[in-house]
């Protein structure tokens, strides 16, 4: 079996279901041989979580030091272009999570000098490897609705995500670079490529220093319209967290993804209804658990595509074009306008 020799950097909130995922694809010859974090506390607590042998404070000293196949970086995204660069100067293909940078330029630098380079660089984009996407795209694919000409993805929450991820409410940036980047990206793997976007965005919670609401409309390519919204302060019940909710029209019938991972496929009038939800793995809870499978799904995608020489569903390039789709959110929001696409 080929063995993967894997580094993970930043052993934080989320880190922990990477590592979890990781040590799952041990079977697959996955070798967690180093992790690190600033926070040596951190880093050693996984290191003996995990039975990882070596663990360092420092990504540099780790990457002198190991002989890596491939490094997970679990940072969040301020430290992603600096951690990316020196992936990419030590020649170890990179996965780094979502979101890709704090800013288009940025991302657009990162993919450019791994693409120079010739380094695998993919973001850890993990909503569309969710097991109710998955089945979606599928259906897609296979033509069961035909071309669909009208959706909307919504993922609206009130669950208290400050708890986990305290500095979320100090972002100036927040919920499009948070968690519009995922129901965009799912955007275009439904729908394809944007022509135009507009955008309205809202902080209706006074106590976050950002955008926590944003609704959006967007024209594509193939002349498909969607409605594509976002929020953390959404008051409803049942609160679905972390389930995001998709409906798509095509001209043979339509595919609508309901609240508890329900899944109704119409064609020509009749319906089917299947049970879509993710497993709960046995280091998962409720109600991350949709989450914490898509990440192995994501690991895995990655594994297999480094391990096949090609680039990630979500490679630094097919990131970019969703991450422009946040930059273009932005403007739309300040500007009132419609942003066009080139
Ligand atoms: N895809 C998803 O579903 C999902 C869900 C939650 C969070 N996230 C993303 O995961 C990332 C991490 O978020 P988090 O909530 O775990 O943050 P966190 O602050 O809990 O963890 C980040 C860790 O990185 C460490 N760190 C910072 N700079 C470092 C460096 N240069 N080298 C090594 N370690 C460093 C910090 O000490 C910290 O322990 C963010 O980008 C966030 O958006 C993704």
């Amino acid at each position: 079996m080929e063995r993967t020799g894997l580094g993970v950097i930043g052993c934080g909130f989320f880190a922990q279901n990477h590592l979890h995922a990781w040590t799952d694809l041990a079977s697959k010859g996955v070798d967690i041989v180093a992790v690190c974090d600033v926070d040596e506390a951190k880093a050693r607590a996984a290191a003996e979580k995990f039975g990882v042998t070596n663990w360092y404070k420092d990504a540099e000293t780790m990457f002198r030091n190991e002989k890596l196949d491939l490094v997970d970086i679990v940072t969040r995204v301020e430290t992603h272009r600096d951690v990316v660069r020196q992936a990419i100067r030590h020649r170890v293909p990179t996965i780094v999570q979502k979101p890709f940078g704090p800013d288009l330029a940025a991302c657009r630098a990162m993919a450019d000098e791994a693409q120079k380079a010739g380094i695998f660089l993919a973001v850890h984009e993990n909503f569309r490897f969710q097991v109710p996407m998955r089945k979606i795209t599928d259906l897609l694919r296979a033509g069961t609705i035909g071309t669909p000409s009208w959706g909307r993805i919504s993922f609206r929450t009130g669950y208290d995500i400050y708890k986990g991820q305290p500095y979320l409410a100090h972002e100036e940036r927040f919920v499009l670079i948070d968690l519009g980047v995922h129901v965009l990206d799912m955007a275009r793997v439904v729908l394809g490529e944007v022509d135009h976007l507009s955008a309205e965005l809202q902080r209706r919670n006074p106590n976050v220093r950002g955008e926590d609401t944003a609704t959006m409309l967007l024209r594509h390519r193939s002349g498909a319209v969607s409605i594509v919204e976002c929020t953390y302060e959404s008051r409803r019940v049942p609160d679905v967290f972390p389930e995001t909710l998709l409906e798509l029209e095509g001209p043979k019938g339509a595919i609508i993804l309901k609240p508890g991972s329900v899944l109704d496929v119409t064609v020509e009038g009749k319906t089917t209804t299947h049970d879509v939800d993710a497993p709960v793995l046995k280091w998962a809870e409720r109600p991350w658990h949709i989450i914490q499978e898509s990440v192995l799904a994501t690991c895995e995608h990655m594994l297999k595509s480094l391990r096949a020489g090609r680039p990630a569903d979500t490679a630094a390039s097919d990131n970019v074009r969703t991450f422009g789709l946040v930059e273009a959110a932005y403007e739309a929001g300040s500007s009132g306008r419609a942003v066009r696409f080139a």
